[in-house]
């Protein structure tokens, strides 16, 4: 459905995305993740027609950015970063404007109500808080019935609950058929959402995949977390483990291997093993592992 070549945006001598490529399928949520600054919002900035790209190329269902930006804003919906409302309209008002502007018959009723604004939306929308507001601008993103969605961080500023409620909306419009694209740099959200992800850094992707695909890649040398009945330092070393408090990290190749050596050692350290726990890893994890620190 949608492939990105290259793609590259510099600004001035600047490159905040230095040639990018991936490919979103059909009906997936497909995450572009990153710290502050790796380029996350510039790319969807050109795929949804706002920006023109330095070089590199990218198709949304056939068309390239370059020669059909008319024809893709009809069939995209955009969330930006920091979406404007208009605080002297009521959310309808708001609604009904978009809906004109797009020339669309979409049920503006239905959006209202998929969004759970129904109670909200004869209020004017200075009077909303930050979740309403920003339940209201996902309403405006999908105003056109858009196949592909871009969400530049949904969820950002938003309280638990409210953030929640909304990451329930983006997999219940996944599941009704929408390609969603969405930046995060929360990687909880990130797991829980997304099919497939691409982690960016400094403009250039250091990884992508399955959230579980990139977990286990991560997880060939795992660890394994062991309480001994001993503070023994020299048991610590012979396992090449790290002492964290009570508790000996210990890296293995498998279960088996580990849990073995372990037994060996701590026999000939006459030690007890108190308790042993895998460690899994996390996105975070990942995420840490493949991308550089790129704020000071
Ligand atoms: N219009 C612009 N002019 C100059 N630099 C920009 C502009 N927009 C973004 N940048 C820079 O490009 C880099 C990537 O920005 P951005 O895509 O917003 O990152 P992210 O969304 O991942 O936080 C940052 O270093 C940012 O300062
Ligand atoms: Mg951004």
């Amino acid at each position: 459905m949608i492939t990105v070549e290259n793609l590259t945006k510099k600004f001035g001598d600047f490159e905040a995305v230095g040639g990018v490529s991936f490919t979103v399928k059909d009906h997936e949520i497909f995450g572009i993740v990153g710290p502050n600054g790796a380029g996350k919002s510039t790319i969807v900035k050109m795929l949804a027609t706002i920006l023109k790209p330095t070089s590199g190329k990218a198709s949304i269902l056939g068309m390239d950015i370059n020669e059909k930006p008319q024809e893709i804003r009809k069939i995209i919906g955009y969330l930006p970063e920091e979406p404007r409302v208009y605080d002297y309209m009521s959310g309808n008002e708001y609604l009904e404007l978009f809906a004109q502007l797009y020339d669309t018959n979409y049920d503006i009723r239905e959006l209202v109500r998929f969004m759970g604004l129904e109670k909200h939306a004869g209020r004017k929308i200075g009077e909303y808080s930050k979740g309403l507001r920003q339940r209201l601008s996902v309403a405006r993103a999908l105003v056109n019935d858009p196949k592909l969605l871009i969400l530049d961080e949904p969820t950002m500023g938003l309280d638990p609950a409210s953030a929640r409620d909304l990451r329930e909306k983006v997999l219940q419009m996944r599941d009704a058929g929408r390609t969603i694209i969405m930046c995060t740099h929360y990687m909880e959200e990130a797991d829980f959402l997304c099919d497939e992800l691409a982690i960016l850094d400094s403009g250039a992707v250091a990884a992508k995949g399955k959230p579980e695909d990139l977990k286990a890649a991560m997880s060939k040398t795992f660890f394994l977390k062991v309480v001994f009945d001993t503070e023994s330092e020299s048991l610590v070393s012979s396992l090449k483990a790290k002492r964290k408090g009570r508790n000996v990290i210990v890296p293995v190749k498998t279960i088996q291997e580990g849990t073995e050596r372990i037994l060996e050692q701590a026999k000939k350290a006459k030690a007890k093993i108190l308790s042993i726990d895998t460690i899994t890893p996390t996105l975070e994890d990942v995420f840490v592992k493949v991308t550089r620190k790129v704020e000071p």
